[in-house]
């Protein structure tokens, strides 16, 4: 049987990612920030067929996280993404893309924007190395960080949400520069932007389903070989610019 673990699991892009896999068989780590908003997982878990484990895994934890790895060691992990991520409400309104936005840095809150790190880069720095291991014993294994269009640098030339877009843009470099890493045990890792999805993140307007893009980033991962380790694609394929 298959293993995947996806952080950020309780809602989202990260729950159908849950429930996709699921679907296709796979053993599931669905791992979540609180197990108290965990309801729509619970409620997953009880109509599949295949096996899903609710985990309790802040990612900005790092005891939380390497108990985790403690519990799940010398399980072998085919599949790891890091799907966990924050666009703080107060800087954005209902949506990523479409809420209100000061570009203006001095009214910025930095406390905000460090805590969007913590979450958006340094989450899936520390989840990598505490699954290493498990990925280094898996079938074909891979790891995928959720990039964004709005982390692609050539393109950007726009004031505003400075915080989501560096703490994206300096994950993609983890992908490059960790890639390496992972490419010497045999793990394949990439960015994948899931596109503008309707989520609690993306907001009502957002062009795709979660079920859209949770299909075209299955599909790009399907079609994945280690030469593709360190690069940057959007859900239906296609490479993104840094
Ligand atoms: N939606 C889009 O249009 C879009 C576009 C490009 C990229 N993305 C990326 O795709 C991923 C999923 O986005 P989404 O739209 O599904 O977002 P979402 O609906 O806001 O869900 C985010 C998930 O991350 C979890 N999370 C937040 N902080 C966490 C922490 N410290 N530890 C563990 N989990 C944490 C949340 O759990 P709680 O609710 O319990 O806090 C929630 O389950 C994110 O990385 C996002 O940046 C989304």
């Amino acid at each position: 049987m298959r293993s995947v673990m996806i952080t950020g699991a309780s809602r989202g892009i990260g729950l159908e990612f849950v429930r996709s896999h699921a679907a296709d068989g796979y053993r599931v780590y669905a791992t979540c920030h609180s197990l108290a908003n965990a309801d729509r997982l619970k409620a997953l878990q009880d109509g599949a067929k295949s096996n899903i484990d609710i985990i309790e895994m802040d990612v900005t934890n790092g005891e939380q996280v390497k108990a985790v790895a403690a519990r799940l060691k010398g399980k072998p992990l085919d599949l790891l993404i890091n799907n966990a991520g924050w666009v703080e409400p107060v800087f954005y309104g209902s949506g990523a893309y479409e809420g209100k936005d000061d570009p203006d840095l001095r009214n910025y809150d930095f406390d905000g924007w460090l805590d969007m790190l913590k979450i958006n880069l340094l989450g899936p720095a520390r989840v990598c190395g505490a699954f290493v291991d498990n990925l280094a014993a898996g079938e074909r294994p891979v790891a995928v960080n959720m990039g964004s269009t709005l982390s692609s640098i050539g393109p950007t030339w726009q004031a505003g949400r400075y915080a989501y877009r560096t703490s994206k843009a300096a994950l993609n470099m983890l992908t490059r520069s960790a890639g390496e890493w992972f490419q010497k045990r045999g793990i394949i890792m990439v960015s994948i932007s899931p596109g503008w999805t309707r989520t609690e993140m993306g907001g009502p307007k957002a062009k795709n389903s979660p079920e859209e893009s949770v299909k075209g980033v299955r599909n790009v991962i399907a079609g994945l070989t280690m030469a593709d380790t360190g690069k940057f694609f959007n859900f239906d394929g296609q490479s993104m610019p840094w």
